[in-house]
Formats: C-alpha cells, sequence, structure tokens
C-alpha cells in the first residue's frame, strides 16, 4: 500500500563519516514543521536514484518499489533543509539503497512528524540538569534539541554521552565541539554542554570504553561529567540500539528514576529497531 502524505524532496549534500556511516541534508517543504527530537518516515525509489541510472539497472523491476525508514531529523526545527544521519546495514533493504545518495537524487518525505522524544513531554518545575545518552545513530534526536536554544536556557547543565564503536565511528564530534562554543556564548556558560565521548572497541584519548550501564553503575560517566546523577535533579533520555536502552533503562530505575509517562517521571526513551 502507498504511503500518504508523501512530498518529494532534493537531496542538497552528502557527507560520508565511514563506509557504514553518512549524513545528508534534503529541502525542506515550506508547510512542514516538526519538534526537535521527531522522527519522519523517509522513502527511497531505488529505479529513480542517479545511481542506478548510471549502472543502466533501472529496468530491474525488483528496484522499482518505494521503501520507507523512520528517520530522526538532526537539523534544528528552524533550519531552511533537512538532516538526517544515517546507518548503511549491508543487505537492509533502505540503507543498501540509501547509501548509493548523490546530490540531486529525489527521496520521499512523510510529512507527519512523529515520536515523543522531545523535551516538550516534561512538565514544570524542570530539573537542573539534562542526560542525553545515545549509541550510534541514535544522537541524531539529541542534535537537534541542542540547536534550539531554549534547551540550553531550560537546564543547568546538559550531559551529552555517545557511545561508538570505534572513534571513527564517533561522527558529529566537530560540530558538537561547534554547539558548545556558539551556543554556550549565547547562554553566557561555555560549559554548559558537557561532551562524554564512549569508544567501546579501541583506546580512544580522552573517551571512555565501557557500554553505558556499566558506566552508570561504576560511576565513571557520573565522574567524568563532575555533576552527580540524581532522580531529584536530571531528566534521562535514551536513543539508539534497543539493548541499550533496555539495559540502561532497567539500570537508571535501580538509582530511583522512573520512565516519564504523561509529564511524570525522568526517563524517555526511543528505540531505533
Ligand atoms: C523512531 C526511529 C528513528 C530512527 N532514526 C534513524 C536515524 O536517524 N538514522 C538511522 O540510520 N536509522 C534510524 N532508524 C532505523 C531505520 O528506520 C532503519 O532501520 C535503518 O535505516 C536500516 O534500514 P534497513 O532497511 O537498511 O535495515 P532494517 O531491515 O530496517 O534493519 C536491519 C537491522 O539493522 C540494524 N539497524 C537498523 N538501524 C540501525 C541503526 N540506525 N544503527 C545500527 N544498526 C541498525 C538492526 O540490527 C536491524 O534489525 C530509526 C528507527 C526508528 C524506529
Ligand atoms: N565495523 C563493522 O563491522 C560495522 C560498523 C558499523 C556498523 N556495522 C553494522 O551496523 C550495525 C551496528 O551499528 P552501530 O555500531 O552503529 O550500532 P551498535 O552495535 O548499537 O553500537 C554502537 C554503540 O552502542 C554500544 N552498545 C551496543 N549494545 C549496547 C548495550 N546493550 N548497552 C550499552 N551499549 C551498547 C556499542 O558497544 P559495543 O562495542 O560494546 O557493542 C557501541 O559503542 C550492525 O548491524 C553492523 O552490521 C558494522
Amino acid at each position: 500500500m502507498s504511503e500518504k502524505n508523501v512530498v518529494p524532496v532534493t537531496v542538497l549534500s552528502k557527507t560520508t563519516w565511514t563506509p557504514n556511516l553518512f549524513s545528508f541534508t534534503v529541502t525542506r517543504p515550506d508547510s512542514f514543521k516538526f519538534t526537535a527530537g521527531q522522527f519522519v518516515r523517509l522513502g527511497v525509489n531505488p529505479s529513480k536514484l542517479k545511481y542506478h541510472q548510471q549502472q543502466n539497472s533501472t529496468t530491474d523491476k525488483a528496484l522499482d518499489e518505494d521503501i520507507f525508514r523512520a528517520y530522526s531529523i538532526v537539523s534544528s526545527p528552524f533550519d531552511e533543509e533537512l538532516e538526517f544521519f544515517s546507518i548503511v546495514i549491508a543487505d537492509g533493504a533502505f540503507t543498501s539503497q540509501l547509501q548509493h545518495l548523490q546530490v540531486g537524487d529525489e527521496l520521499m518525505l512523510n510529512t507527519i512528524p512523529f515520536g515523543f522524544l522531545t523535551l516538550a513531554r516534561y512538565q514544570q518545575p524542570l530539573p537542573k540538569d539534562l542526560w542525553l545518552l545515545a549509541t550510534g545513530t541514535g544522537l541524531a534526536p539529541f542534535l537537534s534539541m541542542l540547536q534550539d536554544l531554549q534547551t540550553w536556557e531550560d537546564y543547568e547543565h546538559i550531559i551529552l554521552a555517545y557511545s561508538a564503536r570505534s572513534q571513527e565511528e564517533l561522527a558529529y564530534v566537530e560540530q558538537i565541539e561547534q554547539l558548545q562554543e556558539n551556543f554556550g556564548s549565547l547562554v553566557d556558560n561555555p560549559a554548559k554542554l558537557i561532551f562524554i565521548p564512549i569508544v567501546t572497541r579501541e583506546p580512544m584519548a580522552g573517551a571512555l570504553t565501557e557500554r553505558l550501564p556499566k558506566l552508570l553503575v561504576d560511576g565513571s560517566l557520573q565522574q567524568k561529567a563532575g555533576v552527580p546523577l540524581d532522580p531529584e535533579s536530571a531528566h534521562v533520555m535514551l536513543c539508539g540500539n534497543p539493548e541499550m536502552v533496555e539495559d540502561t533503562k532497567e539500570t537508571l530505575k535501580t538509582m530511583g528514576f522512573v520512565m516519564n509517562r504523561r509529564g511524570e517521571g525522568n526517563i524517555a526513551v526511543e528505540n531505533y529497531w
């Protein structure tokens, strides 16, 4: 069945981080509104990609099929373009095609924004600190939130912990440092965003090396942040690998945190598969 509320968007740029990770921007339809942290459904018809036209493979009927997947929006709600951060799964129906994107290619955007991993879900009064814990491309919704000045005004400390297998796969580090500088100066506090890189499968100077739940239990995440993690003073958001989300959520519960429902509670999560 074809998807409703779909409009074409054009690829404007592509950044390749590693053979398995890339980002791209597309045109933003005038009427499309979203809240930082939300996701959309993006569609590709492989036969329409320039790559297949260049390979003369467009007559292959199997390629002439619309494939849709959920994608978090990296860009801020105020940007003129929409940015996305993508994995490449070798045998994944969507990303094995999406990896061939070129500037000028057309994708489909379902213009209904989805998802509740947004800061609006929390009720006032807000606690002091916001902890954003991501694995892999689960960084995306947090990058959007961090480009919204309101996030910086609402919390005393924002701790972003971002876990990848290797240093190479730790994308967006320079952009995060740029956000620290730019938004930090807008709120007169260059130290407000505390960035904690985690690299789990090789050593990296300045990065933690264990998985998030272990780092929380032994206190090394809190120590690295220089901020205590306490249910009275923190909201915690988790995004990415569903096993990380589950294991970290359970760990946080033992520390007194509770899932956020109807505004009450401090943990909010989003699973990517
Ligand atoms: C709410 C939501 C938001 C999402 N946002 C993003 C996003 O911003 N960027 C993104 O790359 N993906 C995102 N995803 C995942 C995305 O929808 C697809 O699963 C992904 O593009 C792979 O599609 P595929 O058809 O190639 O493989 P699929 O058949 O969809 O997935 C095959 C397997 O690949 C692994 N996998 C899937 N996605 C990822 C991933 N992102 N990182 C690591 N392993 C993965 C899992 O083991 C999964 O079972 C999101 C998913 C959800 C539910
Ligand atoms: N080099 C490669 O072969 C390669 C590279 C990238 C992607 N891929 C493909 O992409 C997929 C994985 O992508 P990815 O590396 O972005 O995602 P990932 O496997 O979710 O790993 C990202 C980060 O999450 C951590 N993590 C995983 N499970 C966790 C848990 N239960 N609790 C806490 N942390 C956890 C990982 O630590 P750990 O290192 O401890 O698992 C890693 O630091 C796979 O399907 C793979 O086929 C392969």
